[in-house]
């Protein structure tokens, strides 16, 4: 193989050929035509396993992420890595190359992991349904995920986790895969919490049939288009609807309403996944129903018209904890500003998870 010097400069080469080499990570020599250098296969490097972490490293600290990533267990690895060039997946898990894998996460606040019980239960449910066997119990999952944040840290941020069934080979049935797998990562996460109002649009993206939807995969394609259709329309989130054209959910949160009578209202989790974050929300608004702020909570079928005429709408997860919908599609929602009843719960939220009961709060062992 033709050893690759720097003697030409990347600014001497046209636009489209300086990304080509550049995106392949090489360098060209001054006497080699480019259309023979840039068609040859021979002119890419072979690099060692240490060359290759290198690199990686290096395009690591080159690229300007908003997000740290402080810790990774990896079951295949049997330990924990802090350095994000070692944080990787092997091609041939199924999860990578098939999508048969499920995930969930639990947030990070003040040195507690947040309703890691309640994710837990979920992603071992989502395991369940796509037939992916646990490679541990439920409490040494739980025991890997806690240490893992411990290592990390982290104080403020998020554990998103990873059940595969595993590595092996590149067949469509998993029979050949060597056994499942964990993965873990810790994602630091210091911006101020954004409370503002935000505006959604009708998902034009299929939504998934409800076995699906019902179970947290890494097949989140829809949810990723569904996401981008809402970018492309100057909106937070696209939100589905399901086959009868009843109100679903967003892409990575639930909906809720407060009607004209006064009641929290939440489609039921039968067609779309059931958030942990939505099934506290309804809980921590019995003290609201107590106050006389509220005069019911429901769940069940929504109109989009029933939505779109509700006196607040707001969107639900762990991700986002409650964040007020002020216009849906051209419909302004209410008054046009965060409701009341979104604003309590985004307090009751945020106050649970800063001093909630031990059922939702697990203090990090650092
Ligand atoms: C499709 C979908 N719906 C709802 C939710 C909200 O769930 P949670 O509150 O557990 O984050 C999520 C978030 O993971 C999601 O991906």
């Amino acid at each position: 193989m033709a050893a690759l010097s720097s003697t030409v400069s990347y600014t001497e080469l046209m636009p489209a050929k300086l990304f080509c080499a550049r995106s392949l990570g090489i360098r060209r020599r001054s006497d080699v035509p480019f259309s023979v250098f840039c068609s040859q296969p021979s002119g890419l490097p072979v690099l060692t396993c240490s060359e290759a972490i290198g690199r990686l490293e290096a395009k690591r600290k080159s690229w300007n992420g908003k997000q740290r990533y402080l810790a990774m267990y990896s079951s295949v690895f049997g330990g924990i890595v802090t350095d994000p060039a070692a944080m990787l997946l092997p091609l041939d898990d199924h999860m990578v190359h098939r999508g048969h894998g499920v995930f969930d996460t639990a947030a990070i606040l003040d040195g507690y992991l947040y309703e890691l019980d309640q994710h837990l239960d979920r992603i071992l449910r989502s395991a369940s349904m796509a037939k992916i066997p646990a490679p541990f119990d439920r409490e040494t999952v739980k025991g890997i995920l806690v240490q893992t944040v411990a290592v990390s840290k982290c104080r403020k941020g998020s554990l998103r986790y990873w059940l595969s069934a595993g590595p092996g080979d590149f067949q469509l049935s998993p029979s050949g895969c060597q056994e499942p797998a964990l993965y873990a990562v810790v994602i630091q996460d210091e911006s101020p919490f954004d409370s503002r109002g935000i505006k959604v649009v009708t998902s034009s993206i299929p939504i998934k049939p409800p076995q699906f939807a019902t179970m947290k995969s890494v097949n989140y394609l829809p949810n990723a288009l569904s996401k981008m259709e809402a970018e492309e329309n100057a909106a937070y989130a696209a939100i589905w609807l399901d086959a009868e054209g009843f109100v679903a959910e967003g892409p990575n949160m639930n909906v809720a309403f407060v009607t004209g009578e006064n009641e929290l209202l939440m489609p039921r989790f039968d067609k779309i996944l059931s958030g942990c974050t939505a099934k506290r929300v309804l809980s921590l608004a019995e003290k609201l129903l107590h106050e006389g702020k509220l005069k019911g909570i429901r769940m069940g079928d929504v109109t989009v018209e029933e939505g779109k005429l509700a006196q607040e709408m707001m969107l639900i997860g762990s991700g986002i904890l409650i964040k007020a919908v002020i216009q849906w599609d051209d419909q302004v929602i209410g008054d046009g500003k965060e409701g009341p009843i979104a604003r309590s719960l985004l307090e009751a939220v945020i106050k649970d998870m800063k001093s909630g009961p031990s059922s939702v709060r697990i203090p990090i062992p650092y």
